[in-house]
């Protein structure tokens, strides 16, 4: 067994809050404590991994089969629906009635009639629910993006029409002026990184490759008016260890970080490159241009957490929120630690993506090891440097706070933060909606889903 790689005897991931669930389910008419917001009419999603079968060996969240869970506010009512992703790979595994897959953390090759019905590996799109030329699709950074209808009926993998090679990044970049969808694909083998513009139709009108030196875990990018964002951290892949059941991927500080500016519709022979102290960053709140600055801002971890390298779960180190601005004249970068509180799953509103935001959300954790133990949420007026707090009850843990914007607002802060959050000792789990314009009031509604939602990954609010 591999470091971290837990088997299904004992595997925190599959405890407790992680257990999965085994059942879908629609439920109507759910009880809100408090009050919906006036006109918010959409869906919230929350996905995440929700193995069907008891896995062959070692388990890591990254492995289990994506399940979306969705709450619906329809005309001030509320119902939840839950599904598995349909991947091809858990067809196959349904067909045999147990897991075929290996573990991220102890790689191997499946058999092969399950090989030529599931693939190479399972697409489990668990990581996130976007929505793009009224498209809903579940991503996976290690696959193509599976389409799934409103109603999470999966639809099967799409792939823009046979245009997108390799893989999609489960962070893709919404443009709200152009509705652009800008996103990029990484993997372990060359090309290591490729970029990639969709129109707001949904088509696939620009791909580029863009050289690096190694292949390198990139979870999240970002976009400004008019260039993509990239982050060059010292994650390495290493697929031969990963076939001898050795953590598959290598922190090298040594190699440093770099972001790389593209312009949106370039390519390789454009990119600058801007070197920065080695860190590692999962994801961004936003990036913006002024002048000849571009402004970035991310929580970013000192080295990369052991989480991600399918290693020491327990190990824990802090993210703290920083601001780099990069200047395109002089090729020169200034980097700030911007609070000292620690902080991750960062969010905006995202009709400010790529565009100047005042305002940033970021959620707190009791620890930062790898338990999903996140109780608080953050909001920063970068205006004024200062951040405003919520912290929910003690036994209560939440995950990444979708925005939705008030329908009858204006204003970049008119709206709401909508996140999961389930009770540790009642397993009453809640979708809480609180008014973005005061989070330290606490929830607004809480709508109570009459069955327990596994902890999982991201969440995202997509308005009728
Ligand atoms: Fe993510």
């Amino acid at each position: 067994m591999s470091a971290g790689a837990t088997t299904t005897e004992a595997n925190p991931f599959l405890e407790g809050l992680m257990a999965p669930v085994h059942e879908e389910s629609d439920d109507r008419g759910l009880e809100v404590i408090g009050k919906l917001p006036d006109g918010l009419n959409g869906v919230f999603t929350r996905i995440g991994p929700n193995p069907q079968f008891s896995p062959k060996g070692a388990y890591h969240p990254f492995d289990g089969d994506g399940m979306v869970h969705a709450v619906y506010l329809e005309g001030g009512k509320a119902r939840y629906r839950n599904r598995w992703i349909e991947s091809k790979g858990l067809l196959a595994e349904r067909k045999r009635g147990r897991a075929c897959y290996g573990s991220v953390s102890e790689f191997s090759i499946p058999e092969e009639d399950v090989m030529s019905e599931g693939g190479m590996m399972k697409n489990t799109a668990n990581t996130h629910f976007v929505r793009h030329a009224d498209r809903f699709l579940a991503l996976l950074e290690a696959g193509k993006p599976t389409e799934v209808s409103r109603e999470l009926d999966t639809v099967g993998e799409f792939d823009f029409a046979g245009k997108l090679m390799g893989s999609m990044t489960a962070h893709p970049k919404i443009d709200p002026k152009t509705g652009e969808m800008i996103f990029f694909g990484y993997s372990p083998l060359p090309p290591y990184l490729q970029y990639h513009v969709a129109d707001k139709f949904g088509v696939l009108v620009h791909s580029a490759v863009i050289e690096i030196p190694a292949p390198v875990m990139m979870h999240d990018f970002a976009i400004t008016e008019n260039h993509a964002v990239f982050i060059d951290s010292p994650a390495i892949f290493d697929i031969e260890a990963m076939m001898r059941h050795e953590p598959g991927i290598r922190w090298e500080p040594e190699r440093g970080t770099r972001i790389g500016v593209v312009p949106r519709r370039g390519g390789n022979e454009d990119v600058r490159w801007f070197d920065i102290d080695p860190c590692y960053m999962v994801h961004v709140f936003n990036a913006f241009e002024s002048g000849n600055t571009i402004e970035l801002r991310a929580p970013s971890f000192d080295t990369m957490p052991g989480g991600l390298q399918f290693d020491s779960p327990e190990q824990t180190e802090e993210p703290f929120p920083r601001k780099w601005v990069l200047d395109l004249s002089t090729g020169s970068v200034s980097s700030e630690q911007t609070d000292d509180r620690a902080g991750e799953f960062p969010r905006i509103n995202d009709r400010h993506t790529g565009l100047r935001n005042r305002y940033m959300y970021n959620v707190m954790a009791r620890n930062w090891g790898f338990g999903f133990d996140f109780n608080g949420v953050v909001k920063y007026d970068n205006d004024s440097g200062k951040g405003r707090t919520f912290t929910y009850g003690d036994t209560t843990v939440v995950g990444d706070h979708a925005f939705a914007p008030d329908p009858a607002g204006q204003a970049e802060d008119d709206g709401f933060l909508m996140t999961l959050g389930v009770d540790r000792e009642t397993e009453q789990s809640e979708l809480m909606i609180l008014d973005a314009r005061k989070i330290e009031d606490g929830p607004v509604a809480r709508v109570q889903i009459p069955r327990r939602v596994p902890l999982g990954f991201h969440a995202n609010w997509m308005p009728e």
